[in-house]
């Protein structure tokens, strides 16, 4: 069997890749692990960027996020008992959408499944080989048949505990890792939202954040110990931890039904170099930010808007330039993230270890970002998503 790129993994950067590598008449074979369903059903991110929306309706994905996503123009960071509203209609000129990662995905496989693309869904024992030569993806079908799906390059999509990465050996590869000593704990609810816009809550308890899914149903984290386990939590735990949090100028949170928990850790990765000869690696594959900046789903999005380019012109003029550069491009944008997703978690979350200096310091640190229109202006930009180069 034979395509032009393979692609291992179907999460939001193969599937768009897959898409954007279509509309150019280049062909790709998409190899994953996961069944389709389970793919469909995981939640995840929640906030997709400007850019990200755009590409969503430019390419023609039929994507229902301007009819099922909710578009918000600002967010508040509440501290010391208030909020504090950042408007980045204003800052910025640009707004998010509040719209599932599981229902981008949706459209994504709706979408290349109508365009007949092929995607092995429940491949196993998935192996890379030759990368540097002429690559393989070895795997398993889904009905039992070993496959050797040659291709002239591979595109690493297989996120944070995938295999694409170990392919390049370690003398090659920098693995940059920080784990941060805290995790989130998240839930989702049913019941109105409590506020118009997400809420970024700093408090002496640690970070809370509001965030929404639909009319009926709210997603909402806090800040625990990364090794707790939540069902050690009861409801009433979990809402008098959420209150207490956010409480200040009587608001409270609207309580409803709990229906699904769970603890995410956090940490930053970057894997340097992002190709290792006919191995380009993209997404969650190449980098992991902690979730505090929403962007882990928009980095992953736009890696691949760089890499479709860099294949166009590979395969429409035989130019190598965008394929050497791609890691170079890419991280440029990575690095930013990583900063501005580490930024918001140090100003935002309490450390186990953290002094009352460390406390104030944050509340300095708020007050400026939320009285400076050039400190406001820049979490903006950034919280909306830079423009896409490539
Ligand atoms: P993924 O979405 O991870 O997709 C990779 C795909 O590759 C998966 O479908 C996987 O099954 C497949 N795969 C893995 N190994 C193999 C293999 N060996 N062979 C074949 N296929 C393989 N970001 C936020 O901004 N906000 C959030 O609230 C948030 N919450 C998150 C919660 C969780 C539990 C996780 C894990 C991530 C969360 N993220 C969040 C991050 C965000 O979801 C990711 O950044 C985004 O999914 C990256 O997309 P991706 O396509 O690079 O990788
Ligand atoms: C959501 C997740 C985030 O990491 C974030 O910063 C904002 C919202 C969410 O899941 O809704």
């Amino acid at each position: 069997m034979r395509t032009q790129v393979g692609i291992v993994g179907a999460g939001p950067a193969g599937l768009m890749l897959s898409h954007l590598l279509a509309a150019r008449g280049i062909d790709s074979v998409i190899v994953e692990a996961r069944s389709r369903a389970e793919i469909e059903e995981t939640i995840r991110a929640g906030v997709l960027e400007q850019g990200t929306v755009d590409l969503l309706t430019d390419t023609d994905v039929g994507s229902r996020v301007l009819t099922e996503g909710a578009k918000h123009d600002g967010i508040e960071l509440r501290f010391g008992g208030s909020g504090h509203r950042i408007d980045f209609a204003r800052l910025a000129g640009r707004s998010v959408w509040l719209y599932p990662q599981h229902e981008v995905l949706k459209d994504l496989i709706a979408a290349r499944v109508k365009a007949g693309a092929d995607i092995r869904f429940e491949a196993s024992d998935v192996e890379l080989r030759d990368v540097t030569t002429d690559p393989v993806i070895a795997f398993t079908d889904a009905d039992g048949t070993p496959i050797e799906l040659r291709c002239d390059v591979i595109a690493g999509c297989d996120g944070s505990a995938g295999i694409s990465k170990h392919t390049i050996p370690d003398g090659e590869r920098t693995d940059y890792f920080k784990a941060y000593p805290f995790g989130w704990f998240g839930i989702l609810v049913e019941a109105p939202p409590s506020a118009p816009e997400l809420i970024y809550a700093h408090s002496e308890r640690g970070f809370a954040l509001i965030s929404t899914r639909t009319p009926e149903v709210q997603r909402m984290y806090f800040q625990c110990d990364p090794e707790a386990n939540a069902d050690d939590w009861s409801d009433e735990e979990i809402w008098a931890e959420l209150q207490a949090r956010v409480a200040g100028d009587g608001f409270r949170l609207t309580e409803g039904r709990i229906f699904q928990r769970g603890v995410i850790p956090m940490r930053s990765y970057v894997c340097h170099p992002m190709r290792y000869g006919n191995l380009f690696l993209a997404g969650d594959a190449a980098h992991t930010v902690p979730p505090t900046g929403a962007k882990g789903l928009n980095l992953a999005i736009a890696d691949v808007v760089v890499l479709a380019r860099a294949f166009e012109d590979y395969y429409a003029k035989g130019s190598v330039e965008r394929l050497e550069h791609y890691s170079a491009t890419a991280s440029r944008r990575v690095w930013r993230a990583q900063h501005f997703s580490w930024w918001m978690t140090s100003m935002l979350h309490t450390p186990p270890d953290g002094e009352p200096f460390d406390y104030h310091r944050q509340l300095g640190e708020l007050d400026l970002v939320t009285s400076s229109t050039a400190a406001a202006t820049q979490l903006a930009q950034a919280y909306t998503g830079w423009p896409l180069e490539y």
